[in-house]
């Protein structure tokens, strides 16, 4: 017996993979004697773009298992990825399994681990939209409600656990009956913090990508409200056109592989053949995360369905448009500088109007300082 504490961390879709940099680094740094991480991908992404390239440049373990589930029915994937964590939890018999953010990998280490009563941390814990047709609501909120230790990355997220019944007064030792929430500060704001200088150092993706710092609109699409159904995918990729139409600026879209699979599929042909004809719209494929920050923080306009980028764009002082019905990080539409404009084509272009002819200064330290996950070793540590 090593004396250590051992966890073993769940990751599977791309947002997971980043985030789990942060406490990987935190682990190598400050707690490599007294905890030791498992890591287990359960392969929901695969491409090489999509996984691979962040545990190169962002210094992630190889995971000791990777479960190779990939695509499929919610259904399909999931059950696949609870039969795969429960064999290595059987054998690895860990203290805590950490679960990140709302995916079906989270769901799936969150009933395997919980019906062998593993205590489970679940990061990015609390956040709500208020929308039960996302997948990601039930994800979260089921992960939530058996957890052990919760840690929200805002006083949004803490506040909404309390009003779902966690108590703020339970005491040690916790258990999924009677869990601990925290309010921590974001993850993904360490990385952020952490991997910017050596992005603006190494990066060479604006001029790869032939445009200028302040020059363009940063765009990402992911979400299946948006890329599943035609005529919200229209509407957004008309208003795209009508920013880089009026405003004189290049947009660049990093395409995730669910939306360039049915780009053509679902756009109106009209709109389809004005995007391929724009020189100035430029979609590439995927790219790195330190490639993401670079393009991230010359960009002049960030537009975006995705959880993390809206964070990021607030990160870097960027203004952004939320391209959903709603957000879970209400404190950045609260602060002014992101509007949620939905795949409403006049409301996005009303947003860009607005947003590019402000200039805001103040961007006050919403999701903490950037040490969370230092936070959450220590908390780790301090509840076995
Ligand atoms: C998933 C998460 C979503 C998260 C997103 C981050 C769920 C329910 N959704 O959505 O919350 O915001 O990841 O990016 O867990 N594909 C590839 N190559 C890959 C991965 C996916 O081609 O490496 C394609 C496949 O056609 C697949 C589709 O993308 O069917 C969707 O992938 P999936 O992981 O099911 O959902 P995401 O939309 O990526
Ligand atoms: N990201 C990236 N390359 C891209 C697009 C996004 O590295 O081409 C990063 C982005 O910087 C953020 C994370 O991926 O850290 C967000 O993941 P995604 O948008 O896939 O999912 P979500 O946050 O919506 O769950």
């Amino acid at each position: 017996m090593s004396g250590k504490i051992k966890i073993v961390t769940i990751i599977g879709a791309r947002p997971q993979i980043i985030k789990a940099s942060a406490i990987s680094r935190a682990i190598r740094n400050n707690f490599k004697d007294k905890i030791s991480e498992i890591i287990l991908h359960t392969g929901q992404h695969y491409d090489e773009n999509m996984s691979a390239v962040f545990f190169n440049e962002m210094q992630i373990p190889i995971p000791d298992y990777n479960l190779n589930v990939g695509s499929g029915t919610h259904g399909y994937q999931t059950a696949e990825m609870i039969k795969g964590i429960e064999i290595v939890l059987i054998k690895e018999k860990p203290d805590f399994i950490v679960l990140y953010g709302d995916t079906n990998s989270t769901l799936a280490g969150a009933v395997a681990a919980s019906k062998l009563n593993i205590k489970i941390v679940h990061i990015e814990a609390g956040l709500r939209s208020f929308n039960k047709s996302m997948p990601e609501e039930i994800n979260r909120i089921l992960c939530d409600h058996c957890s052990t230790l919760l840690f929200s990355p805002t006083k949004t997220g803490f506040n909404n656990l309390v009003n779902e019944g966690f108590s703020t007064n339970n005491n040690a030792p916790f258990t999924a009956d009677n869990p601990k929430i925290y309010h921590c500060g974001d993850i993904m704001l360490d990385n952020t913090l952490y991997f910017s200088k050596t992005a603006a150092q190494h990066c060479k993706i604006l001029e790869n990508t032939n445009v200028t710092s302040g020059s363009y609109a940063l765009v990402t699409i992911h979400r299946d409200l948006n890329t599943d159904n035609p005529e919200r995918l229209t509407s957004i990729f008309s208003a795209i056109l009508g920013i880089a139409n009026t405003k004189n600026i290049n947009i660049v879209l990093p395409l995730h592989p669910r939306t360039a699979k049915i780009l053509k599929e679902n756009l109106s042909s009209v709109v389809y053949n004005r995007l391929k004809e724009n020189s100035g719209i430029k979609i590439i494929e995927a790219v790195s995360y330190l490639d993401m920050i670079e393009l991230e923080k010359h960009s002049a306009l960030i537009l975006t369905d995705s959880g993390g980028v809206q964070k990021e764009a607030y990160f870097l002082n960027k203004p952004c448009i939320i391209l959903r019905p709603q957000t879970e990080w209400v404190e950045l539409t609260t602060h002014g500088s992101s509007i949620l404009a939905d795949a409403d084509e006049s409301k996005i272009l009303q947003a860009a109007e607005t947003l590019l002819s402000k200039k805001f200064n103040d961007f006050p330290a919403l999701f903490g300082y950037g040490n969370a996950a230092e936070f959450i070793c220590n908390e780790i540590l301090l509840n076995n």
